[in-house]
């Protein structure tokens, strides 16, 4: 069973209220930086127009305060883009509030075709909070309900949940691009295709716990890199000179060695290491094998860790991919991340599913302007971590099934 989508219902004159996901990241100046949010639900949004249905879109930005209007997180910047996206259409933006006279006016006024979008539903503390009565004003726009805000589907907000919940007798249907997302980071992961292989980086090895425990029972081989490496390698008795190591953490990096031991899962952490004194691109920089001296820090995995990893990824069917190997965004330990991108980019070439998390390894790949490259790139981090975990989400549960 599968969530029913919005291009399975008809939608004409009637009122949808979708909630996207347009908390991207804006410039200084407020520009929007990274536009794969909205522009990843565009599809949804066309199905609707394109029926001449009513579309009410809702979304979060950043983590205001919750006791109203603040500008630096007023969803305008991303009103512009979807303009920019959308010149024919009539989009009439509620600024600073979404459950005023102002929205309740432009909710009951939309035609066929056209749309509103209401501000920052955390500019309200109830939306966080789950509040029944606030969700209550926000169901009452809507004939229709539909999630396309995958970014946000592990977060229980009044939106996410208690609107759907108080849309109960109505349709209540997935966005295309959170179909999209459940299909590649829960479908094709449960029943993937073997050798199965999972690349995991990232700072912390306590932010990705979770995933490796539950990787571990359905990959054939889990390559490591990143800072949380040096937690491992630490683990295991070797000196990691000033390398960032949790050291709360290194009893549990036993313990997954161990247990990927008697799983059969083989799990390489790097065996070579490009070290820097700090993260500048005019440090001194030296590659060092299995222990790091004093002083040094491991910024990157080496050469000889990147064939092995590639080796592996060569060989893979499926591939997971969350957290860059090394400090990607400063020269020249970019190299090691840009390797392990390119060798998932052939297999994907050659055949393979390759599925990368969002967050940091969605970064990175844009990074290197390689986003389209591979099967799929989240629009999620926390909600593509959580899915890797091997969590259900009560957003999504809820949700009509075709
Ligand atoms: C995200 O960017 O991960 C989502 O939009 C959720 O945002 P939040 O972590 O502020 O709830």
């Amino acid at each position: 069973m599968a969530c029913k989508t919005i291009d399975q219902i008809d939608v004409a004159s009637k009122r949808v209220l979708m909630r996207v996901d347009f908390n991207v990241p804006l410039d200084d100046e407020g520009n929007v930086t990274d536009n794969r949010r909205i522009g990843q639900s565009m599809p949804s949004i066309q199905s609707v127009l394109d029926r001449k249905g009513r579309l009410i879109l809702m979304s979060h930005l950043g983590r205001p305060e919750g006791n109203g209007y603040e500008q630096a997180y007023s969803l305008k910047p991303a009103v512009d883009r979807l303009r920019e996206l959308l010149p024919d259409v009539k989009i009439t933006f509620v600024e600073k509030d979404c459950v005023g006279e102002e929205a309740k006016k432009a909710v009951e006024s939309i035609k066929d075709g056209e749309i509103v979008i209401l501000d920052n539903l955390r500019f309200h503390e109830e939306e966080r909070k789950g509040d029944a009565g606030f969700a209550a004003k926000l169901a009452s726009y809507g004939d229709i309900y539909c999630n396309e805000a995958f970014g946000t589907s592990h977060r229980e907000d009044a939106s996410m949940f208690a609107v759907p919940k108080a849309m109960e007798g109505k349709p209540r249907v997935a966005g295309l691009l959170l179909r999209k997302e459940l299909r590649y980071l829960s479908e094709t992961i449960s029943n993937a295709e073997r050798p199965f292989v999972a690349v995991l980086g990232g700072v912390k090895v306590s932010d990705k716990l979770g995933a490796i425990r539950s990787l571990l029972d359905r990959v054939d081989s889990i390559l490591v890199g990143g800072a949380m490496a040096y937690t491992f390698i630490k683990a295991l008795g070797h000196e990691v000179g000033s390398s960032l190591v949790q050291l709360g953490m290194l009893k549990q990096a036993e313990q997954i060695i161990e247990e990927a031991a008697e799983r059969e899962t083989k799990l390489f952490l790097p065996v070579d290491h490009v070290c820097g004194k700090q993260i500048s691109k005019q440090t001194p920089v030296k590659v060092f094998k299995e222990s790091i001296e004093a002083g040094w820090m491991g910024l990157d995995i080496g050469p000889e860790t990147v064939n092995q990893f590639t080796e592996q990824i060569g060989r893979a069917r499926t591939i997971v991919w969350n957290g860059p190997m090394g400090v990607y965004e400063t020269e020249p330990f970019d190299v090691g991340t840009h390797r392990i991108a390119e060798s998932i980019v052939t297999a994907t070439e050659r055949g393979a599913t390759s599925v990368v998390g969002g967050g940091d390894s969605a970064a990175a790949v844009d990074h290197f302007r390689m986003v389209d490259r591979f099967s799929h790139v989240s629009t999620g981090g926390g909600a593509s971590l959580q899915m890797l975990e091997g969590k259900r989400f009560a957003t999504v549960d809820l949700l009509d099934q075709s």
